[in-house]
């Protein structure tokens, strides 16, 4: 908010009534003129001819046109106007003209005294085209060709001001000095009474006071425009990655999903990757893939410090706590199998699986939640988390370093792949999305996996939307989970989905820095499916 003094205060508050009272003059003149008139051709003629402002005319017009008084075509056409120097001259005469009156009627002038005489510009312009018209002689000295000149230019100008007309020539010339251009002029013509004409207009009264309603009966009162918009509301408003989040959150409830806690951005390979029963060869392990934390500079060099411990502790490099007895079965499963599988055949080591990272997907989360639901006695869970993780990509429309990922499970004895294709089915149904198609692929913690496809009805094609599989033996018996005990899961990301829903074709504009805060404030508050 501007806070103005009190100075200022006046200033605009007198300015207010002249813009108001500018109105009334132009109201009063069209409605008066249309009482006598058919009509009125040209609104800029109008407003050249009463001399009044065609913007303010033009204001008029459209108010009028919207209370029925009056009717009016709208007018296009290019109009020529005047450039700075063009306006400059048109003021002040040309340069050729000042050139001419300051070489002496009889008898001539040094071209040197007629340069110190001379702003730089009229001596510079003046000169030539002064010699050009034959108005002078130009040499070491000046004198006139002719004893009286008529200074053309400028009264052209004056003319084109007056919105009069030019014959081609002149303006072709004024044209080439760059004195003129055409600009877009928009205007009304044939304005005309309309059903509601007066010719006067009536002041309704627009309020529900005490004293309105006491003198209902003398008053009138303005009709009602259910079509006007209201205030615009000065609230929060939901980014619509909320707002999709909340969507999918709705469908995972509907069908009996539990939410798992995913506040921890930060979490050991052992979790993100060991647990998962991806080999610590895997290229997705690699720092171009992911972001590792650096320890403190303390935590390696500095021990003058008392605090040093403690600080190390806010940025540790490496996990200081796993459950080593569960440790001990994921080394044993890499390194050489077990539960019926061979394994990775590779020495496995401790010092890899405590190293920290931002977490590269949610399945991190699945993990610990699956180790600590296989401590106790078995129960069937259905789990979803819809969180942010981190990726070292480069950066592109389709791509950031971090984004959010949905992530359902599903954990109970002798479920199958069918089990799989139709609870996908069944959620992505909720989302408006029932055309799935599946295709086969590799996540080295599922087998069987499957990319899921969805026709996307706008683009004419089939979209990859996610990924999903069974997880793997080699992951779940290490936990301790019983061995009839199946888990089917999905992911996918939430901008995508996101993206789609809002038109939105960069995700940039969707997230981070270069984010519009008017697309939050402007986006529908709700939509029906999500194509
Ligand atoms: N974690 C996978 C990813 O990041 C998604 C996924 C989740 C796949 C669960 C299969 C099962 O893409």
């Amino acid at each position: 908010m501007k806070i103005v003094s009190s100075k200022e205060k006046s200033e605009t508050h007198s300015e207010l009534c002249v813009t108001n009272n500018t109105a009334k003059m132009a109201e009063a003149a069209i409605l008066g003129f249309l009482q006598n008139n058919e009509s009125i051709p040209d609104s800029g003629k109008f407003a050249a001819e009463l001399n009044l402002d065609h913007e303010e005319i033009k204001n008029v017009i459209k108010s009028l046109q919207g209370f029925r008084y009056i009717e009016a075509k709208e007018l296009k056409r290019e109009t020529l106007v005047l450039t700075d120097e063009g306006k400059k001259y048109a003021a002040e005469g040309s340069p050729e003209f000042h050139f001419f009156s300051a070489v002496p009627e009889e008898g001539s002038i040094s071209k040197d005294d007629l340069e110190k005489k001379l702003e730089a510009s009229v001596f510079k312009i003046g000169s030539t085209q002064a010699a050009k018209k034959k108005w002078v002689a130009m040499g070491k000295q000046v004198s006139r060709k002719v004893q009286h000149v008529e200074d053309k230019v400028k009264e052209s100008l004056l003319q084109i001001q007056q919105g009069l007309e030019l014959d081609q020539e002149s303006l072709n010339s004024l044209k080439a000095r760059k004195l003129i251009v055409t600009q877009g002029w928009t205007g009304y013509s044939d304005v005309k009474k309309g059903p509601c004409y007066a010719p006067k207009r009536k002041i309704f009264a627009t309020d529900l006071t005490r004293e309105n309603l006491q003198n209902w009966k003398e008053l009138e009162f303005k009709e009602y425009n259910f079509n006007a918009k209201g205030q615009p509301l000065d609230a929060g408003h939901l980014h619509p990655l909320l707002k999709v989040r909340k969507q999918f959150k709705d469908i995972f409830c509907q069908m009996g999903f539990e939410e798992m806690p995913t506040n921890n951005f930060v979490e050991s390979s052992f979790w993100n990757f060991d647990a998962l029963f991806q080999p610590q060869q895997h290229p997705a392990r690699d720092s171009h893939d992911t972001f590792f934390l650096k320890g403190s500079m303390l935590e390696s060099s500095a021990t003058e410090f008392v605090s040093w411990k403690i600080l190390s502790q806010l940025t540790p490099s490496t996990t200081r706590e796993l459950p080593e007895d569960y440790v001990e079965r994921v080394k044993q499963v890499h390194e050489s199998g077990g539960y019926g599988s061979r394994g990775y055949n590779y020495d496995w080591k401790r010092e890899e699986a405590n190293k920290n990272l931002l977490r590269t997907h949610t399945t991190a989360v699945s993990s610990r939640m699956l180790y600590a639901l296989a401590k106790g006695p078995f129960t069937p869970k259905k789990y979803f988390s819809i969180d942010r993780v981190f990726r070292n990509e480069a950066v592109d429309r389709t791509h950031l370093a971090e984004f959010h990922q949905i992530e359902g499970l599903i954990c109970d004895r002798g479920l199958t792949l069918g089990d799989l294709i139709g609870v996908l089915q069944a959620f992505f149904s909720r989302l408006g999305m029932p055309k799935l198609r599946f295709k086969p692929a590799y996540n080295p913690y599922t087998e069987p996996s499957m990319e899921i496809f969805s026709y996307h009805e706008g683009l004419e094609k089939w979209v990859e939307i996610g990924n999903s599989g069974m997880f793997r033996p080699e992951m779940l018996q290490p936990m301790g989970l019983p061995e009839d005990v199946r888990v089917i899961a999905w992911g996918l990301s939430l901008e995508r989905p996101t993206m789609i829903l809002y038109g939105i074709d960069n995700i940039r504009d969707l997230f981070g820095h270069k984010v519009d805060l008017d697309l939050i404030k402007r986006n529908p508050i709700c939509r029906v499916g999500i194509e």
